[in-house]
């Protein structure tokens, strides 16, 4: 479990801390490792209020956390089982009618449940580290413990929708700003114990956030707040459920007087999220993220190498954004090229985009000096010769690659780690070139590499676990979500990518436009329809791939092949599938490619149909499954999750339907493979053959869970065996 040891069935978890001192209690959350409420806290908290209330010498209470945490929420292994201990209602209801002044000492995180404890004191203190923010929503929730009553109280409803749509966590200075807290200090609980004694006097004029109306009362038929939390719940929050809940919760904040209402609303619109599908596959991506970091055969004491200086060869789209990760981290970065005027275009790109969150004010003027300076660069190898790790980035070709890694095993200190961002190749061919085979492993980040959270870590023959854990770490420092692949064609993510794009093309063939095809998509919670993500990537990458190969195009690239014989390359030319205008990526309908369209149909054998969106967005889905369920059953990805979180943070799959593997269990395997059977049917094709792993896992009323023990694993498939990578 996440937050707390297992101590027994009816052990408690975690508790509070009761100590007085001049004649104030301090009460001290104590669950590590961040606080959060687990039964234990809750009753501890409760009784601990009790006596503060019953010593008369007590004047006041200090509520404050143990450790780097305030309270960083409620104890999320409790939904959706038995939950022991007090309700947290309960306890928030004994906090804001103590008969003593409650002052909150935010001593570091205080987040969800942990915001809504500070919301129900009198005052709160925060340090100048600690940050506040109600991310609920992340979970397909919604702050079910009167935070969507409180907060709107305290800093008006249309800031308070900002920060729980967002669910965005907010540092201590800017909270002092917008009045979440009254004061910010170096030592929260001593201020504390002040503030309570120079407050004590006030007997019962002690601010509750509950009494405050008048931001309510303000917008009171003011429309627009509501309406601008719709559009950025639509824009951001595409397809989820629970924002349109707190916007609920919201209004009834606004347009009820009794505040009791308002949190019997609350409760109502929480029970709904709580039993919504939404928030079990929101909840198993956020459980699965860190559940992707272990690896189950690398122990965990394994010895993690400092990275303390990287260095990055090539400074083109991938190289640029690997290097922003590590300078955004904190971390030094050397960046080398072929030549001066590739790495000066490659160091402006980067410059550029800094100045480009300067314009946005995500970065100040001098925030962008200090992490533009981690940034060096030049054309001698010997200049990352003391980097810890090296990132290579440079074109996707295994000569270059060999050449490269030669080089760099030449030159760089012993023990440091050589990564190859290769989206394809084989990383045991990279390796083998080299003298540290154990320190070489696959960095597959995605692009825009300072942005997309996925990083594919490609797991070779040799990677040592020191290499693999030490990677892993990293992820974590640069914010990423990192998941283990093992050396096979496309890894996990563009091998799925693969039959999925393969699919979308056969679908056009057989008589769906490309619009149709995207829109059902979309529509079914995609970020991008598979043409128009054909058209940003570009058509005609596999297309002269497959005309360097000599070899016929597969049924499902003929379309795109002879789109490229007519210039139509994609956005980067404007036209593709669809035509766009100059300087803009919006797809316009290509009426002129019908014809295409219909003549190779018709040379292939095909007889154009009707195709339902309903076929379309399940034979594109279940290739997606069908092939994830093979990628398990191969011990290519450790885990179901694990493919989920590739499949979310890398290729727009919506993460309130948990991923394609939980959007399988989610369905039901039996029915996963009576579709597979019906499209095998009506298609023809092998991609429709249920996988052996699925039709084993249904028989047996099992879910998609855990890779098979390496001897039940079927055949991994090898690099010269595949079609995979070479066929986008
Ligand atoms: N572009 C993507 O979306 C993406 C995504 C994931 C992975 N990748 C992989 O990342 C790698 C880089 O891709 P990219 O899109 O950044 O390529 P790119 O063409 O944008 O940049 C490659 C850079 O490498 C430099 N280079 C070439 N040979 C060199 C050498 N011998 N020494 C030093 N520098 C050299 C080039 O000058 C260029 O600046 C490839 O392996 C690619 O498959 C790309």
């Amino acid at each position: 479990m996440l937050f707390y040891k297992y101590l027994g069935r009816n052990a408690l978890k975690g508790t509070v801390l009761y100590e007085v001192k001049d004649e104030v209690a301090i009460l001290t959350v104590d669950n590590p490792p961040v606080n959060p409420l687990s039964d234990g806290v809750r009753t501890g908290l409760h009784e601990s209020l009790v006596k503060a209330e019953e010593d008369d010498t007590v004047k006041g209470v200090v509520l404050t956390g143990n450790g780097r945490a305030f309270i960083a929420g409620a104890d999320i292994s409790e939904f959706g089982g038995n939950v022991e201990g007090i309700p947290l209602n309960e306890v928030f209801n004994k906090l804001e009618f103590c008969k003593k002044p409650v002052v909150a000492a935010i001593n570091g995180v205080a987040l969800g449940g942990g915001l809504e404890t500070a919301l129900c004191c009198n005052y709160r203190i925060a340090s100048k580290t600690a940050f506040v923010g109600l991310p609920e929503v992340n979970l397909g929730l919604l702050p079910g413990g009167g935070g969507t009553q409180r907060l709107p109280r305290l800093i008006g409803p249309g800031e308070a929708l900002k920060m729980m749509l967002s669910g965005s966590h907010v540092p201590s200075k800017k909270a002092l700003e917008m009045g979440i807290v009254d004061k910010i200090s170096d030592d929260v609980v001593a201020e504390s114990i002040d503030f309570i004694k120079e407050m004590a006097g006030n007997n019962d004029n002690h601010p509750r956030v509950r009494d405050k109306n008048e931001k309510m009362l303000e917008a009171r038929g003011d429309e627009n707040v509501l309406l601008d939390a719709q559009a950025m719940a639509a824009k951001a929050r595409k397809g989820q459920f629970a924002p349109g809940q707190i916007i609920k919760c919201v209004e009834a904040a606004i347009n009820i007087d009794d505040f009791d209402e308002g949190i019997k609303k609350e409760g109502e619109y929480f029970m709904e999220c709580l039993l919504h599908p939404q928030r079990e596959a929101m909840i198993h991506i956020f459980f699965g993220e860190r559940a992707a970091s272990k690896i189950s055969d690398v122990p965990k004491d394994t010895k993690i190498k400092d990275i303390k200086k990287a260095g990055i060869i090539g400074s083109g789209t991938m190289g640029g954004g690997i290097a922003m990760c590590f300078a955004n981290a904190g971390i030094p970065v050397h960046i080398i090229d072929q030549d001066e005027e590739n790495l000066k275009r490659g160091v402006s790109v980067i410059e550029k985009n800094y100045d480009f969150m300067v314009n946005k004010g995500r970065l100040t003027a001098e925030q962008k000096d200090g992490v533009f300076s981690l940034v060096t660069s030049s054309l001698d190898y010997k200049d990352v010769s003391d980097c810890d790790i090296v990132i290579e980035a440079v074109y996707e070709n295994l000569e270059l690659k060999h050449e490269i890694f030669k080089s760099l095993d030449e030159h760089v200190k012993e023990g440091a780690i050589l990564a190859s961002n290769t989206s394809g190749l084989d990383i045991d061919s990279i390796a083998s070139v080299t003298k540290r085979p154990e320190m070489v492993v696959g960095t597959h980040f995605f692009s825009p590499a300072n942005i997309m959270r996925l990083l594919e870590v490609v797991r070779g023959e040799a990677t040592s676990d020191e290499t693999l854990a030490t990677i892993m770490a990293i992820g974590k420092k640069l914010k990423k979500a990192a998941v283990v692949s093992l050396n096979a064609p496309g890894f996990i993510g563009n091998r799925m990518l693969f039959g999925y794009t393969a699919q979308a093309n056969m679908l056009l063939l057989e008589g769906a436009l490309p619009h149709q095809i995207d829109q059902a998509l979309e529509s079914f919670g995609l970020n991008m329809g598979p043409f128009r993500m054909m058209d940003l990537v570009g058509l005609d990458l596999g297309w002269r791939a497959r005309k360097l190969s000599g070899k016929e195009s597969p049924l499902h690239a003929k379309i795109g092949d002879e789109l490229c014989e007519q210039d139509r390359y994609g956005q980067k030319n404007g036209a593709g599938y669809y035509n766009y205008s100059e300087g803009s990526r919006a797809p316009n309908p290509a009426p002129e490619n019908e014809e295409t369209y219909e003549r190779i149909s018709e040379e292939n054998g095909f007889t154009r149909r009707e195709i339902s969106d309903e076929e379309i967005v399940d034979r594109c889905i279940l290739a997606l499954i069908n092939e994830g369920a093979d990628i398990l059953s191969e011990g290519v990805s450790q885990r179901a999750a694990d493919i989920d979180v590739v499949y979310i943070n890398g290729y727009g799959f919506p993460i309130w339907r948990g991923g394609p593997m939980h959007h399988a269990n989610a369905m039901g395997l039996d029915v996963v493979i009576e579709k597979l059977e019906k499209y095998k049917e009506i298609t023809g094709s092998d991609v429709y053959k249920p996988s052996e792993m699925l039709v084993k896992l249904a028989k047996n009323g099992e879910k998609l869970g855990e890779a098979p023990e390496k001897d039940n694993r079927k055949e991994k498939l090898g690099f010269e065996m595949s079609s995979v990578a070479n066929n986008f």
